[in-house]
């Protein structure tokens, strides 16, 4: 038998409660000054070996998908289900992926820019002049009405408001009680919160497949991204996927892809306006396509997509997805049993000083300055299981902020430091990032245009950028 990685023989109560419950930062933080950037410790469910050295990264997402199980399937079964996409393996899992892949490609998206910025407009318009609101919850209504408009292609007023209601159900339903111990899930008479998520999860199905039968129904063809999931056929020249499955599969879409976006944009909301000259550059960049920009303008903008992928490496918000190891495996030097689960940890990953020079500092222009490989920015994950939503949350983000910068000036409620905690499922800032409208902006673009357009031949009047991060 090989080497095994260095570590603690198990997580404290301490560590374990910290993790799960606070930050898993400090505790990964911690072990890797210790033992290196690759560990392994002794977790409540099972050994795990943690890693945040690229090549060992390499080596996980390179090797061949069959050396892995997914870890925890039975935990994430009240999110992620039996048989979605997220926890499939083998031949079923690449079918599923073949099959979802287009209608979740960047070019897909890009139809979608326009409804993705009316439903920025109409979070914002709630939003009102030097009152404090959070920003957090913004994005999570922003980024729920996405999935229900264009993940679900729910059309109409009364049907939106129907299934958001069935949705945030579900959401709230979702209780660690019954995660974390499976024991108790048991309906306990239709009491208790089990009961209460099985109620909800029927409650939302029932309206998909309602939605579904009725496009079928009325011979319904749109490319939307349901459209394109119902007409998706396998190659092995079998039908496509039966209603109550895509039912399912835009559950697990739904929780892998709501609080991850919602997350990501309240932390790069809070640092844009921590960071003046990177807001500056920003809304610069946003001006200069002039009034109103389209969409599809906006999800172009090289320094917009920088401040998002810099937001996503400084606090990413999927930290420990873990795989089961089938059979013993090489990484870095060392051999991983059989049994053993390893993740790649982007908190690792992304805060090394010799990939990230300062990493604690918000600088998007480093993303300008140089590519990072697919094993040293990981915050979409990677190999055959990377985000099936990677390219749609891009757009996403890039269309929501866009929109919102070139509109709003706004800014937060405290300059006091905002921590990246446990959220459920995923890790995000510690309360609702508190922000102020402070007045919508269209004067002062109009004043930068009318200023551009007076400028002498050639100039354009606008100020330089400053050198911002
Ligand atoms: C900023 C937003 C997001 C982040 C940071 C994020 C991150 C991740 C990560 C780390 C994984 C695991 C990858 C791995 O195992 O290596 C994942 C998987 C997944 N994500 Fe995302 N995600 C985001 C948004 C979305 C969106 C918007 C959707 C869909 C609308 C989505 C759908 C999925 C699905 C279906 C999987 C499972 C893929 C598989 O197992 O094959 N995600 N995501």
């Amino acid at each position: 038998m090989g080497t095994l990685p260095p570590g603690p023989r198990s997580f404290s109560l301490v560590d374990f409660i910290r993790t799960g419950f606070i930050s898993a930062e400090p505790v990964v933080k911690r072990y890797a000054a210790l033992y290196g950037p690759t560990f392994r410790v002794k977790s409540p469910n099972g050994m795990l070996t943690i890693t945040g050295d690229p090549e060992a990264i390499r080596a996980i997402y390179t090797a061949d998908p069959e050396a892995f199980d997914v870890w925890g399937v039975e935990l994430t079964e009240p999110v992620f289900g039996r048989s979605s996409v997220a926890v499939t393996t083998g031949a079923r899992h690449r079918r599923d992926r073949k099959l979802l892949g287009p209608p979740f490609s960047a070019g897909a998206m890009r139809a979608h820019g326009k409804t993705i910025a009316d439903i920025s407009l109409d979070v914002a318009s709630r939003w009102r002049p030097g009152r404090a609101f959070s920003m957090l919850a913004a994005t999570r209504a922003i980024a729920l009405d996405v999935i229900v408009r264009v993940v679900f292609g729910v059309r109409g007023e009364e049907r939106i408001g129907r299934t958001r209601e069935a949705v945030l159900g579900l959401i709230e339903s979702l209780s660690p009680s019954f995660i974390v111990l499976p024991a108790l899930r048991r309906d306990f008479g239709g009491f208790g919160p089990y009961a209460r998520n099985q109620r909800a999860t029927r409650a939302l199905d029932a309206l998909l497949v309602e939605e579904i039968r009725a496009r079928r129904a009325a011979g319904d063809a749109s490319q939307d991204i349901l459209g394109l999931m119902m007409s998706a056929r396998h190659d092995d020249g079998g039908g496509g996927m039966a209603d109550v499955e895509i039912a399912e599969q835009l559950r697990a879409i739904l929780f892998a892809g709501h609080e991850t976006t919602a997350m990501s944009l309240g932390w790069a909301m809070y640092w844009l306006h921590r960071e003046p000259a990177v807001l500056e550059r920003v809304v610069g960049e946003i001006d200069a396509l002039g009034p109103a920009p389209a969409p599809d303008a906006l999800a172009s903008l090289p320094y917009l997509e920088a401040v998002c992928l810099e937001a996503l490496r400084i606090h990413p918000p999927v930290v420990d997805v873990a795989r089961v190891v089938k059979r013993p495996f090489q990484l870095g030097g060392y051999t991983i049993p059989a049994g053993d689960a390893v993740t790649a940890s982007p908190l690792l990953l992304h805060g090394r000083e010799d990939l990230y020079p300062s990493p604690e500092r918000f600088r998007p222009s480093r993303f300008l300055e140089r590519k990072f490989s697919p094993f040293e920015f990981i915050a979409f994950g990677g190999g055959a299981r990377r985000c099936l939503g990677a390219a749609f949350a891009m757009v996403e983000m890039k269309v929501v902020l866009g929109t919102i910068l070139g509109k709003y000036r706004l800014r937060l409620e405290s300059q006091a430091p905002i921590r990246h905690v446990r959220r459920g499922l995923t890790m995000g800032p510690s309360g609702g990032v508190a922000m102020i409208l402070e007045g919508e902006r269209e004067r002062r673009a109009a004043e930068r245009r009318a200023a551009a357009v007076q400028g002498s031949q050639g100039t354009s009047g606008r100020r330089p950028p400053t050198p911002a991060s």
